[in-house]
């Protein structure tokens, strides 16, 4: 069953500037939540993982800067993970390319929430009571890449 996601204080891991990019990535979520529900539109996913892409390397920038600035001793595992997401959406990029794949936005919808569950809610949060040690970890956070563009019309990213 697909739903709009919220993002609520529970959700925060104690740095101002990572809650800011979980927040986007819900965003991203629910605008595949209304192409599903608007019926399929290649272009309109083209961006989604266009925008999904720069949203790795910023976000997992500024997460990883902060865990090495907290040593943080799940870090490595938690940079695999960060790349086992960057493969799968190579992957899947390349897979929509190929060919007609109807399916792709109900398949990254699928992942993307299976991600905000298990490693937003979960390893995300292992860094949290690390979080502390650093002075200030939000301008760690913003200093380790520029901010994400606004993404709500998906339009600032180009391929
Ligand atoms: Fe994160
Ligand atoms: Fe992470």
């Amino acid at each position: 069953m697909m739903a709009q996601f919220h993002w609520t204080e529970a959700m925060s891991v104690g740095v101002e500037a990572l809650d800011a990019d979980h927040r986007c990535l819900i965003r991203i979520i629910n605008l595949l939540y209304n192409v599903e529900a608007a019926g399929r539109d290649a272009e309109h996913i083209q961006s989604v993982l266009e925008t999904l892409k720069l949203y790795g390397r910023l976000h997992f920038k500024r997460e990883e800067r902060v865990m090495q600035a907290a040593r943080f001793p799940g870090a490595s595992i938690h940079r695999a993970e960060h790349q086992g997401f960057a493969r799968y959406l190579e992957a899947l990029r390349k897979r929509y390319a190929t060919g007609d794949d109807p399916e792709v936005a109900r398949e990254l919808y699928d992942y993307l929430t299976g991600w905000l569950c298990h490693h937003v809610m979960i390893q995300d949060f292992a860094y949290k009571p690390y979080v502390n040690t650093v002075g200030d970890a939000n301008a760690v956070a913003r200093n380790a890449a520029p901010p994400l563009p606004n993404i709500a019309g998906l339009t600032l990213v180009s391929a």
